[in-house]
């Protein structure tokens, strides 16, 4: 059983207005259907995208971080394979405005912090197959080491957002994954559906380990 997140989470400002990012959900669209072809029973929970899933795939539709973290943690205990592709807002409003917010010159809106799901899930893993990803656009690789040690990965997924042909919206990505065993393997640019099957094929491999 395969858990994927997918897609932004869409944080309200108003009932007007939110504050998102370009997550398309193309990457983790891509490895929930690889899944599902290689006979896995697949959920899906997904921020608002334009991507279809591929049939056969449980879907649950969130909008916000704290939706998504609900979900998240209200289903993990039943999944072998937890695989998180989603971009998770990490900040909120701190205030959700009951009206549209009237314009009148400058606008600041204080930010409070969402739920780590991710880091949530690691703190109680059992014996599940937990990999992550990580999104970033400098210091890719030590970043990508901080969070697999602090979330207690299995693997972490790395993509350098300003690389040509990676991260948001393409249909390919570049990617290196690095393993809690300290290995390393660098992926040229491919499809984002070769990258899921990569993917697949690690937690496989980890879980006939175990
Ligand atoms: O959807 P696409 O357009 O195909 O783009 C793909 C992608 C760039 C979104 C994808 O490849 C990717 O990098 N997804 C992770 C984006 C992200 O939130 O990375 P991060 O480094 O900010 O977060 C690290 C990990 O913690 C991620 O697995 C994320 O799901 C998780 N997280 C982050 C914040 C939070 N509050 N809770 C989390 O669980």
């Amino acid at each position: 059983k395969v858990l994927v997140t997918a897609g932004p989470t869409v944080e309200a400002i108003d009932p007007v207005r939110y504050i998102t990012n370009h997550s398309s959900g193309k990457m983790g669209y891509e490895i929930a259907k690889a899944a599902r072809i290689r006979g896995a029973e697949v959920t899906l929970i997904s921020g608002p995208v334009s991507v279809k899933p591929f049939t056969g795939i449980d879907v649950l539709k969130v909008k916000s971080a704290v939706e998504m973290h609900d979900a998240v943690v209200q289903n993990a205990a039943e999944y072998d394979i937890i695989i998180k592709a989603a971009a998770v807002a990490d900040y909120r409003p701190k205030n959700i405005a009951e009206n549209k917010i009237k314009k009148g010159g400058a606008m600041s809106v204080e930010l409070a912090e969402n739920p780590d799901i991710l880091k949530e899930l690691g703190k109680n893993k059992r014996n599940a197959v937990l990999a992550g990803f990580c999104m970033e656009t400098e210091n890719l690789l030590k970043n990508a080491e901080k969070k697999l040690k602090a979330k207690n990965l299995d693997f972490i997924v790395a993509n350098n957002l300003t690389a040509e042909g990676a991260g948001f919206k393409t249909d390919t990505n570049i990617v290196t994954i690095l393993d809690k065993d300290g290995n390393k393997s660098v992926y040229d640019i491919m499809g984002k559906d070769e990258v899921a099957h990569i993917i697949l094929d690690k937690c496989v491999k980890i879980m006939n380990k175990d």
